[in-house]
């Protein structure tokens, strides 16, 4: 198993069926939930005891998606007291951990009195005035300290967070200060080493690399430092999608067939994934009725029903995002269907900015007005992403297509 199967035919009859009604140009984000659920339990079931995953929901934190994942994923990874506020008014119980930078004092507070497991502290700082806002309240504060780190031999990826200077987490050589400074500090409780370095990691062997040089690196923290205390290393996300060659994806099963090789190294330790992207990006679809389909200069264009305010995530990314041609029979005017064959188009949205493309030059058998263009790899920092009322054009129907009779009431 390399990735998910993309089940096309059970997307494209809901697409099919919706466009019926539509009464405008359509344009749809789809979700197969049940994909998205097969998809996170071959995950959560392929990791040996003491690895636990944890889903963050930053990437897509829509109800159903939520709904979906919480009995496969040990807990949720947030990153603001939105998610946190989100989270606690749909799920009570759920084990929840708290990223990010520039927390602020009502959302330190709020992660202490809505029972977040973990906070993952940032800079000394932070520390500080948890510790203030732990003493106020009689409590303590269960931490990982976020650390930014040059390891040997780190094989970059196109979206560093670490590993260079960047605003996350702590930097290596301030380390010692921090631990120092909570030895004096009973209110916070330290639990343990977050690092999330990179995203868009795309190589199995050198992510299990990555983590054998972390945990080797927790190893001698806790042997220099006298660490005796510590119970879990959080490994961030970062596994990446290969929007740019699909059929050569990330592959979790070679990756977690190296998992227990790492188990010596844990002492002990629990290690947490916080996974958002390669979670839940091959559940979703974005789908845009082709308005027109003109020529300029050389090029040719298909202009589509929303655009990058929908879905920013190729513009982000800086990528040519694949995508699928439904053709749609019915053709509503009495005159000529613009379109290409066998040829190179374009796809771009309704934005009045050169910026708003999708996909550039990518080949066709045929496109025309009133076909749809669907894009996969849409479940994750989409639409979440977007700039979605620049314009005021309409956002998109969300279809989520529901987990299968068979696994419905688990
Ligand atoms: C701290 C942290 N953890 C986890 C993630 C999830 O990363 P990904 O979606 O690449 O798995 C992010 C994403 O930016 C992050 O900042």
């Amino acid at each position: 198993m390399t990735a998910p199967v993309l089940r096309w035919s059970h997307v494209a009859d809901h697409l099919h069926r919706a466009l019926a009604d539509a009464g405008a140009p359509l344009s749809a984000y789809v979700y197969d939930l049940e994909a998205l659920r097969a998809h996170a339990a071959t995950i959560a079931g392929s990791l040996p005891p003491g690895f636990e995953l944890f889903y963050a929901i930053k990437a897509n934190s829509d109800l159903p998606i939520l709904q979906t994942l919480a009995p496969l994923a040990h807990g949720f990874e947030i990153s603001s007291g939105g998610e946190l506020a989100w989270v606690r008014e749909h799920f009570a119980e759920v084990p929840l951990i708290f990223s990010g930078p520039g927390k602020t004092d009502a959302e330190l507070a709020g992660a202490l009195e809505l029972g977040v497991e973990a906070l993952h502290v940032e800079s000394l700082h932070e520390l500080e005035r948890l510790a203030w806002l732990a003493r106020e309240r009689g409590t303590t504060a269960p931490v990982l300290l976020r650390v930014n780190l040059a390891l040997e031999g780190l094989q970059a990826t196109t979206l560093m967070m670490g590993g260079k200077p960047t605003p996350f987490g702590i930097a290596g050589d301030q380390l010692p200060a921090c631990l120092t400074w909570l030895r004096a500090h009973p209110e916070i409780r330290l639990r343990g080493f977050h690092f999330h370095l990179m995203s868009h990691q795309l190589d199995a062997a050198a992510h299990l690399r990555l983590l054998d040089a972390y945990l080797q690196q927790v190893r001698r923290w806790r042997a220099e430092y006298g660490l005796d205390m510590l119970d879990q290393v959080n490994v961030g996300g970062g596994i990446g999608v290969n929007y740019r060659e699909p059929e050569r994806q990330f592959d979790w099963a070679r990756f977690a067939e190296g998992l227990p090789a790492l188990s010596a190294q844990r002492d002990g330790l629990t290690v947490r994934f916080e996974c958002g992207r390669y979670i839940t990006a091959f559940c979703g679809y974005y789908a845009m009725e082709v308005i027109d389909v003109k020529h300029a200069f050389d090029r040719a264009f298909a202009v589509a029903s929303g655009g990058t305010h929908h879905f920013r995530t190729p513009y982000a990314q800086g990528h040519s995002h694949p995508f699928r041609v439904l053709p749609v029979a019915s053709w509503r005017y009495p005159f000529a269907r613009p379109g290409v064959r066998e040829a190179r188009v374009s796809v771009v949205g309704q934005l009045c900015t050169p910026k708003d493309i999708l996909a550039y030059d990518a080949y066709v058998d045929s496109v025309r007005a009133g076909d749809l263009v669907v894009f996969p790899y849409a479940g994750a920092y989409a639409w979440h992403i977007s700039h979605h009322d620049f314009l005021r054009h309409p956002h998109p129907r969300h279809c989520y297509l529901p987990v299968e009779d068979a696994h419905a009431a688990a």
